[in-house]
């Protein structure tokens, strides 16, 4: 991995944060810049906040791309689903959109790809050349999914659907919440949401991530799975060391 420090942005509900990322070591290079999310945070609303962070760091990382999460299926630069974000982003050329705002290349990327790929290379699963899968709980479900190190970008299994319902309605971070439940009340959601994930891919390791990873041994040795199932490592820090990785990774094998 190259020793130039990339931007990683992660786009989410409340806030946009972005940070320099020492892709050799793994690690923000600077301190991790934070700006709320706007209130109707379409695509052109929220290039504007991008923009704010990239001004913060424009001096430090010279020419190289921007890696961008968000919180929706990306292909080919197309944001193409919005479960849990404004609509408008359904079919937006939300890639080219923040290019264009910026003047640079950006690379837009599925929120928890950017994670999942972030604990294999640096985190949680490091040194993991299996199939890993990598779920994120909050106020949805992400997941990704990464075979040998290299990821099967947009798997979506937050919304596999589980005895009728959209799984994330039913076990994903914000669901314990609304409810007031407590890690035990939980966890048999838990249960149910990773013995399918189980049944259906045989993973070597499954990560959990997102808030609730902090509180995992709350919860997760209540959990009867057949796979070793571990806390993310690099926590809310996950979802901009990706991006950065996955953005350099682009620009090092083009399409
Ligand atoms: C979205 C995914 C996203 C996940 C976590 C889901 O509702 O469909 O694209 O990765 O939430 O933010």
């Amino acid at each position: 991995m190259q020793n130039q420090p990339v931007l990683g942005i992660d786009i989410g509900g409340s806030g946009i944060k972005g940070a320099l990322v020492d892709l050799v070591a793994g690690d923000f290079a600077t301190e991790r810049v934070r700006i709320p999310t706007p209130e109707k945070s379409t695509p052109a609303n929220v290039a504007d906040v991008v923009a704010e962070i990239v001004a913060e760091f424009a001096e430090q990382m010279g020419d190289g791309p921007i890696g961008v999460t968000i919180p929706a299926v990306v292909t080919h630069g197309i944001t193409r689903s919005a479960a849990n974000i404004d609509k408008s982003w359904i079919d937006a050329p939300a890639e080219k959109i923040f290019a264009e705002h910026l003047g640079r290349e950006v690379v837009l990327v599925n929120d928890a790809d950017a994670a999942g790929i972030a604990e294999v290379k640096y985190g949680a699963a490091k040194g993991n050349d299996g199939l890993v899968l990598v779920t994120t709980l909050g106020t949805g479900i992400g997941s990704a999914l990464i075979y040998r190190g290299v990821l099967v970008p947009n798997t979506e299994l937050g919304h596999l659907e589980i005895d009728g319902h959209d799984a994330e309605s039913q076990a994903a971070a914000s669901v314990k919440t609304a409810l007031g439940l407590s890690y035990s009340e939980y966890a048999p959601r838990l249960q149910r949401y990773y013995e399918r994930l189980e049944a259906l891919f045989w993973p070597d390791l499954l990560v959990v991530g997102g808030g609730v990873s902090k509180a995992a041994d709350k919860y997760l040795p209540k959990l009867n799975l057949k796979t070793p199932i571990v806390p993310a490592d690099l926590r809310n820090r996950a979802g901009i060391i990706g991006a950065a990785w996955l953005a350099a990774d682009k620009v090092a094998h083009p399409a």
